[in-house]
C-alpha cells in the first residue's frame, strides 16, 4: 500500500507545479548551432533569413502560434497539425532548443518593406474578380486558398510567383482535376475534397461541384498544373501593387 500512496502523493505535487518555464540557451555556440541546424531543417520552407516561403514568415513580427518559448519549442518538436509545417523529431531536445533560439533572434530583425500600393492592388484584385476563386475575410469563392493572412505565411517573392508562374510551387491539396460525369458533361477545376465515394470540384466561376464517383465515367488528374490561372500579363508595377495588397492581409487565424 505504501508505494502507492507516495506515488499518488508525487503525482499530486507534480501535477500543483506552475508549468516549468522554457530557458532557451543563449550562448554564442548554441545559437550558431541552432542556426546550422536551421538552414539545414526549416530554411527550405520558411526561407533562409525567415522571410518565409512556402512556410510562415518568422522574422520582423510576433509569432501566432508561439507567443513564448515553451510554445515555439512545441510547434518545432511537434509540428502544426492539418498544415505543412512538420514536427523536428530528427533533432534532441538540445537541438530544437538551439533552433528555437535562433527563430526568436530572427523575429527581432524586421524584414523589408514591400514596393507597391496597397489600396491599388485591392483595387487590382477586384477588377480581376480574384474572389471568384479566394476568400478574403469570409468573402468569396472557395476554388483556392483562403488568403486572409496569406501576409503572414508567404513572402513576397512567393506571391509574386503564385502570380505570374501558379506551376511553380503548388500546395498539394490543390490539385486540378478534369472529370466527365456518365451523362456526358466535363467538368475541370481544383480538387477540394475527395474520399472513396465523391469528389469535389471547384471551377473557374468559384462554383462547387460534388459528384458520386459511380456518378463519373472518367477522372482525369491533370499532374503539375494549376487551377489558378497565370497572370503575367500584368504589368510590373500592378504586380508590385497586388502583392503589396495580399502581403499586407494579417489576419490570424
Ligand atoms: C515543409 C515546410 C516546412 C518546414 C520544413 C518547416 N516548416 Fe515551420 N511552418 C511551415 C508552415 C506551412 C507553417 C504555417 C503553419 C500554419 O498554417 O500556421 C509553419 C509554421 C511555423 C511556425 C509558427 C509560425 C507562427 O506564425 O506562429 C514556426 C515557429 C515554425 N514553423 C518554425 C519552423 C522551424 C524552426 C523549422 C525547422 C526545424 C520548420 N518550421 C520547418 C512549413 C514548414
Ligand atoms: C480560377 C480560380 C482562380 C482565380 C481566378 C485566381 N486564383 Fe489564385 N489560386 C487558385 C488556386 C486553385 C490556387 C492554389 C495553387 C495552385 O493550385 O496552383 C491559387 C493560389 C494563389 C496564391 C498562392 C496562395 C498560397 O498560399 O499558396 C495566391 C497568392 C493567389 N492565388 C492570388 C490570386 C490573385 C491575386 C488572383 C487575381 C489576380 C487570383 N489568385 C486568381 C485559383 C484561382
Amino acid at each position: 500500500m505504501k508505494p502507492l500512496v507516495i506515488l499518488l502523493a508525487a503525482a499530486a505535487a507534480f501535477g500543483a507545479d506552475p508549468p516549468a518555464r522554457e530557458k532557451l540557451p543563449t550562448s554564442r555556440a548554441d545559437l550558431e548551432n541552432g542556426e546550422k541546424l536551421y538552414q539545414a531543417n526549416c530554411g527550405l520552407c520558411h526561407g533562409t533569413k525567415g522571410d518565409g516561403g512556402r512556410g510562415a514568415v518568422l522574422a520582423g513580427r510576433k509569432l501566432s502560434r508561439a507567443a513564448d518559448d515553451a510554445a515555439l519549442v512545441k510547434v518545432i518538436e511537434e509540428g502544426v497539425r492539418g498544415t505543412e509545417m512538420p514536427g523536428a523529431w530528427q533533432l534532441s531536445a538540445r537541438e530544437s532548443r538551439q533552433v528555437a533560439a535562433f527563430v526568436r533572434s530572427l523575429s527581432r530583425v524586421s524584414s523589408k518593406p514591400v514596393p507597391g500600393d496597397p489600396s491599388r492592388g485591392a483595387e487590382l484584385y477586384a477588377r480581376n474578380h480574384c474572389s471568384a476563386c479566394h476568400t478574403i475575410r469570409g468573402l468569396g469563392g472557395s476554388a483556392g486558398p483562403d488568403l486572409s493572412d496569406t501576409g503572414l505565411r508567404r513572402n513576397p517573392a512567393f506571391l509574386r510567383t503564385s502570380l505570374t508562374d501558379p506551376e511553380a510551387e503548388l500546395p498539394r491539396s490543390y490539385q486540378l482535376v478534369s472529370i466527365r460525369s456518365n451523362s456526358g458533361s466535363t467538368i475541370t477545376g481544383a480538387r477540394l475534397s475527395e474520399d472513396s465515394f465523391s469528389i469535389q470540384v471547384g471551377d473557374s466561376s468559384g462554383k462547387v461541384h460534388s459528384f458520386w464517383k459511380h456518378e463519373i465515367s472518367e477522372l482525369k488528374k491533370e499532374r503539375g498544373k494549376s487551377a489558378m490561372p497565370s497572370y503575367k500579363q500584368l504589368s510590373s508595377a500592378d504586380l508590385d501593387d497586388l502583392v503589396a495588397y495580399l502581403s499586407s492581409l494579417k489576419e490570424a487565424s
